[in-house]
């Protein structure tokens, strides 16, 4: 039995383990995946436990995704451009690091949602952790625009340098997108979590768009209700996407890809 884990702090309200053992018991890996509360001043000395205790890998949650990185060996691409790890791949001494948090939001789109990114009018809200790691796959697809406005319009515009390899990436303040319309409305804001809503103007729904709030499990929020007010009638939380990242991680630790449809239908929530 190989052993998997899940650290953050707190750790209580976790599906990953579950998640994880419906992908192992759905394509017959026989592996172990528990769930670690670690403590805030001792995450690397309980990584090395758990590495010595012949762990093999491990998904890392708040508020431990910029240490993950610091302590990675060999952080992957995906990991480097978000600046954040949500898993690790532990290796003859060495400690692989990735971040499939905006791959699997891609693949949930894409692939769950049928919503084909190419040539679309992109937007992401907010300028964080989860904005970054969604910028590098979803420019993979090849947007006609991919543009992230922020409430502190600076810290937007401080993604360019990163991105600038990226052309269709425009940043600013809400106030900017006046006139402008989006096929894809992403809410990476932490505002899920909270009672506000986000100071879009009018029209920034294009006809048909696809409203989508990252956040899993709380209803429809504060955002899904505003796109719900302004027409938008396809509306979707992170539940596939919290998945499709853990089906991501489940592949590059076990060289298998699990079903991802059923244990999605499995942990969702309605919208209401
Ligand atoms: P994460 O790593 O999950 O992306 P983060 O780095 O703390 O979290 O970023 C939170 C994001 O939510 C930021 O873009 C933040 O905007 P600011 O940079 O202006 O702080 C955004 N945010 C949080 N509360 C908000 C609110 N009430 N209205 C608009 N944006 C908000």
């Amino acid at each position: 039995t190989d052993r998997y884990a899940v650290i953050g702090n707190p750790i209580g309200h976790s599906k990953s383990p579950l998640i994880h053992g419906a992908f192992a018991q759905a394509t017959g890996q026989d592996i172990e995946y528990t769930a670690i509360e670690g403590p805030l001043d001792g995450f690397k000395a309980t990584v090395e436990a758990f590495i010595a205790n012949g762990g093999r890998g491990m998904n890392v949650t708040i508020p431990f995704k910029l240490q993950a990185f610091e302590i990675a060996t060999d952080p992957m691409e995906s990991a480097r451009l978000a600046g954040a790890v949500n898993a690790l791949k532990f290796e003859g001494g060495r400690i692989w690091a990735q971040n499939f948090d905006g791959l699997g939001l891609v693949n949930d789109i894409q692939r769950n949602l049928g919503v084909s990114l190419a040539g679309k009018r992109v937007l992401i809200c907010g300028a964080g952790g989860a904005t970054r790691g969604a910028i590098l796959p979803i420019a993979a697809q090849k947007p006609a625009v991919i543009a992230v406005a922020n409430r502190t319009a600076a810290k937007a515009q401080g993604l360019k340098a990163d991105f600038a390899a990226h052309k269709a990436l425009q940043t600013g303040g809400y106030d900017e997108l006046a006139g402008e319309t989006f096929d894809v409305v992403l809410n990476a804001t932490s505002t899920g979590l909270s009672k506000d809503e986000l100071p879009l103007p009018a029209g920034v729904f294009a006809p048909g768009a696809l409203a989508y709030d990252l956040v899993y499990g709380k209803g429809l929020t504060p955002f899904l209700k505003q796109a719900q007010a302004a027409g938008v009638t396809q509306l979707a939380d992170g539940v596939g996407m919290l998945v499709e990242q853990a089906a991501e991680a489940f592949e590059w630790w076990r060289g298998v890809r699990p079903d991802t449809k059923p244990v999605i239908a499995r942990f969702t929530i309605p919208l209401v």
